[in-house]
């Protein structure tokens, strides 16, 4: 059985692809320092799965940690999630992203070379395309950043870039998230932020939920079909099970290799607004107000390189998305902390 060193494990992305993990098979092993996540959605995926899961509750830059871990565990490779991802926070805060993001990465790639544990999978973003005139996007668009949390993401791409050439040894697939959404099908784990979120989904079914008050709608004067901004919404049990197939390929090739991970497709503000309506049977009253800085009226994937490489593909609709996002938000509407 291979183990799998899961940074950031106990977050929105990282139990959903844990749950997957322990499915296909795989022993997990969980760094998490809670920053953004309760341990209680450890214990939601022990019981999903019927399988138990090693946590250390610590920090990435923690080395003596990391020497512990990887001294006590034999790890085929690693996961790497553990990551501050709110842009505002990040404009406000730059240092604390730069050391958290780049410095945790730094001590996380000092340790894992110092092991010899040379396969990772990391946590980029659609963010390293900055402002692109012109979607779909390819891996081979320009990259650029509009923000501090999007250089932490583009300086950790460059990073595992100039590891690679220096040790061709090492295996990396950086994966460019779009929009993840949506929740596992059980309806115990899902998005839980911390405080009001940033995203439109979580911020939807809080409104359904009745924790706020309307949605507002960022603009809609935007060079799109009705006007507000497009995005490729992607299911997050997809992006999971894109990180089965990165594994397999990291596990079988050397390199490094950016994917995108998206549909392909593009919804508005207001797509995504009818349909979470329609599927939710939720009314969700809303304003339209002023554009938010730093955002792009369209944007979504070209996911042929994950296809053709990685042979991954998406299984999830729209409707899916937001059926299963308000499945957890109804099941818990005061998410984890219930
Ligand atoms: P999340 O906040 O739910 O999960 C991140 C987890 O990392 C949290 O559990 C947090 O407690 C933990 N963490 C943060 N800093 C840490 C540190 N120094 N040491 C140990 N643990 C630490 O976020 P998510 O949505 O699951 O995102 C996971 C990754 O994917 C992040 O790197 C994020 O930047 C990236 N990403 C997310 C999205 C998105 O829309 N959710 C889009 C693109 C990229
Ligand atoms: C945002 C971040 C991006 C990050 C991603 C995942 C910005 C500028 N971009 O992407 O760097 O990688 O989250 O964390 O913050 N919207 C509303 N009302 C809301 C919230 C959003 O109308 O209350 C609109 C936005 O204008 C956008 C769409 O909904 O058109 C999606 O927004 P969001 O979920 O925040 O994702 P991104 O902006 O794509």
């Amino acid at each position: 059985m291979k183990t799998i060193f899961v940074t950031g494990g106990a977050g929105y992305i990282g139990t959903h692809t844990t749950v997957q993990l322990l499915e296909a098979g795989y022993e997990v092993i969980i760094l998490d320092n809670l920053s953004n996540s309760r341990q209680e959605a450890i214990q939601r995926i022990e019981i999903l799965t019927g399988k138990t899961v090693t946590l250390y509750v610590g920090d990435i830059r923690d080395q003596e940690l990391l020497d512990e871990i990887f001294s006590t565990h034999s790890i085929h490779a690693v996961v790497h999630f553990a990551g501050l991802k709110a842009v505002g926070e990040s404009v406000s805060q730059p240092l604390h992203y730069y050391d958290n993001n780049v410095a945790g990465t730094l001590v996380l790639l000092r340790m894992m070379d110092q092991y010899g544990i040379k396969r990772i999978v990391f946590s980029s973003s659609a963010t390293v395309y900055g402002i692109p005139t012109t979607s779909p996007v390819d891996e081979s668009f320009p990259l650029s950043a509009t923000n501090p949390y999007g250089r932490t993401k583009l300086m950790i791409e460059e990073m595992l870039r100039d590891l690679y050439t220096a040790d061709p040894s090492w295996s990396i697939a950086i994966l460019r998230y779009f929009n993840p959404i949506g929740a596992h099908d059980s309806g115990t784990i899902g998005e839980d932020p911390f405080d009001v979120p940033n995203n439109l989904m979580p911020y939807i079914t809080q409104v359904a939920a009745g924790r706020l008050k309307e949605l507002q709608v960022f603009g809609d004067d935007y060079p799109t079909h009705d006007g507000t901004g497009v995005r490729d919404y992607i299911h997050v049990v997809d992006l999971a099970l894109g990180h089965l197939k990165a594994l397999e390929y990291v596990g079988n090739h050397v390199g490094v290799e950016a994917f995108n991970l998206g549909t392909g497709k593009g919804y508005s503000v207001l797509d995504l607004l009818q349909t979470f309506q329609q599927e939710s049977g939720q009314t969700i009253p809303y304003q339209i107000t002023g554009k938010r800085d730093g955002d792009v009226a369209a944007i979504f994937a070209d996911p042929q390189k994950s296809k053709a490489i990685l042979g991954w593909e998406v299984r999830h609709d729209i409707e899916a998305m937001c059926r299963d996002a308000w499945r957890w938000q109804s099941n818990n509407p005061k998410g984890y902390s219930e």
